[in-house]
């Protein structure tokens, strides 16, 4: 049971990267047929975070009314159906909304499905399958650089590619029930109880049943106490808050999603190889940002939060500049310059700034605005990926891809100050000193200068926590 919910979250994620990715071998395609301008290039483009933005809202709210098994179908028959018109448009427009829909599935997916895992998940394996989506969403990634390398031809292939997953997806939260700890909330012990049973695979009389009820009327009771916007916001939170904000600012700023939605446009405008050259490399690129993600899950509780993101900005700072400057050259020996820092960009982005901001935002906010925070937080993180990609088209057209490249790099700069003056080292700190720190009003920074404890920490990214606690 738990590998067919492992499989779920998978589904939800893999959907993610897909629909974020498939655009990349599309565009030049779509560039001959229609009459596209830099401006409905961003658009339908990035109306994927568009659409994120505006599905995260709408199912902050709806998750604790309609439940997460319901919004997670309602995801999936947009995913299906967002992917069936993008194939079938006839007009730029009809793309940008029918990837507005894809857009609106992937805010749900991205906020429900690991709450579904967290809460349906045995505690021991939380973290790993909570890793398990994040992978996910890389291979989603991957797989859609594929479709597009394979089916180089046809575009309405490729968009129709991802009706697929939606399906199994739906086909799979059909049979599923909801999480028990929702059912409870909505005074549904019976079907709680047997939903319970179902994911453990133990018999509904079994004590397991009744210790996880009583276990989750427990966090219910300790929910009563929430922190409410004026806390978030308020001075001993505020600085959580601009840690929290600021490293998705600065991991957007970073220029990630130019490269993961339009790589084969980067290769081309660096002047590296032909059309279909640039697609294999895409794939090299997305081979390399699954691979380096799991070396990131490795390092984490290694090397300490601090130490591998100030790793990661200088390594994107470095790797960003050789670009802008092999991008701002027509001299041929430089595209292979341009190749190299762009796979060094991949790489030191995956294993450090890619999964770090999420990481953090799930330990930095104490538990009673924990879930306020982390949705500020994740919302920052769509409105900067949404700029950041509508932008992209428009600045490469006016400044150049150099430019463009320079002002990424030196977002990345940006992050090595910030990560120095504002983000605590929060590796082995248990979450309860992280808050008691904050209360006590001493500079957040200095958190984490005392020895740590053993054997805290973890890749327990956002999504954990918050169905966790
Ligand atoms: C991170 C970013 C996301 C990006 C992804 C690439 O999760 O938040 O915007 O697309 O990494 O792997």
């Amino acid at each position: 049971m738990i590998y067919f919910v492992a499989a779920i979250a998978g589904i939800a994620g893999f959907l993610f990267g897909f629909d974020e990715g498939v655009i990349a071998g599309s565009l030049h395609l779509l560039r001959g047929e229609f009459n596209i301008t830099p401006f409905s290039e961003g658009l339908m483009t990035a109306a994927v975070p568009l659409g994120a933005l505006f599905g995260a809202l709408v199912a902050g709210r709806a998750v604790e009314t309609s439940g997460r098994r319901a919004l997670l179908l309602v995801a999936a028959v947009l995913f299906a159906v967002g992917a069936l018109l993008s194939a079938l448009i006839v007009a730029v427009w009809m793309l940008s909304v029918a990837r507005l829909l894809l857009g609106i599935a992937v805010g749900i997916a991205a906020l429900v499905a690991p709450l579904y895992i967290a809460e349906s998940a045995p505690p021991a394996r939380r973290g790993m399958l909570v890793s398990i989506y994040q992978l996910a969403i890389t291979l989603g990634i991957l797989g859609a650089y594929l479709v597009g390398y394979a089916f180089s031809e046809s575009w309405r292939t490729m968009f129709l590619f991802g009706a697929l997953p939606g399906i199994a997806l739906f086909v799979g939260m059909f049979v599923l029930p909801d999480t028990p700890r929702w059912l409870a909330m909505k005074g549904r012990s019976a079907e709680a109880g047997a939903a319970i049973a179902r994911i453990r695979a133990v018999a509904p009389e079994s004590p397991v049943v009744t210790a996880e009820l009583a276990e989750i009327a427990r966090i219910a009771e300790a929910d009563q106490h929430k922190g409410t916007w004026s806390d978030l916001f308020g001075p001993v939170i505020r600085p959580a808050l601009v840690v929290g904000i600021g490293l998705f600012l600065l991991q957007q700023l970073s220029g990630i999603n130019a490269v993961i939605y339009y790589a084969p446009v980067v290769f081309r405008e660096a002047g590296f190889g032909s059309a279909s050259t640039q697609l294999l490399a895409t794939v090299g690129i997305g081979i390399v940002n699954v691979a380096m993600t799991v070396v990131g899950m490795l390092l984490i509780d290694r090397i300490g939060r601090r130490r591998l993101l100030l790793i990661g900005f200088a390594g994107t700072t470095l790797s960003l500049g050789m670009i802008a400057i092999a991008a701002a050259t027509d001299a041929a020996a430089l595209d292979v310059l341009a190749l190299i820092g762009l796979v060094l960009y991949i790489a030191a982005f995956a294993a450090s700034i890619g999964p770090l901001p999420w990481v953090m935002m799930s330990e930095i906010f104490p538990l009673n605005v924990r879930g306020i925070g982390m949705s500020v937080a994740s919302l920052a993180n769509w409105t900067f990926n949404f700029i950041v990609v509508f932008s992209f088209p428009l600045l490469v057209s006016s400044i150049g891809l150099g430019g463009v490249f320079a002002i990424y790099a030196v977002a990345c700069a940006a992050g090595i100050l910030f990560t120095l003056r504002r983000v605590p080292e929060t590796n082995g700190v248990a979450l309860e000193e992280i808050e008691r720190h904050l209360r006590s009003g001493r500079p957040f920074r200095e958190l984490g200068t005392q020895p740590p404890e053993p054997g805290h920490g973890g890749l327990q990214p956002s999504y954990a926590a918050a169905g966790a606690d």
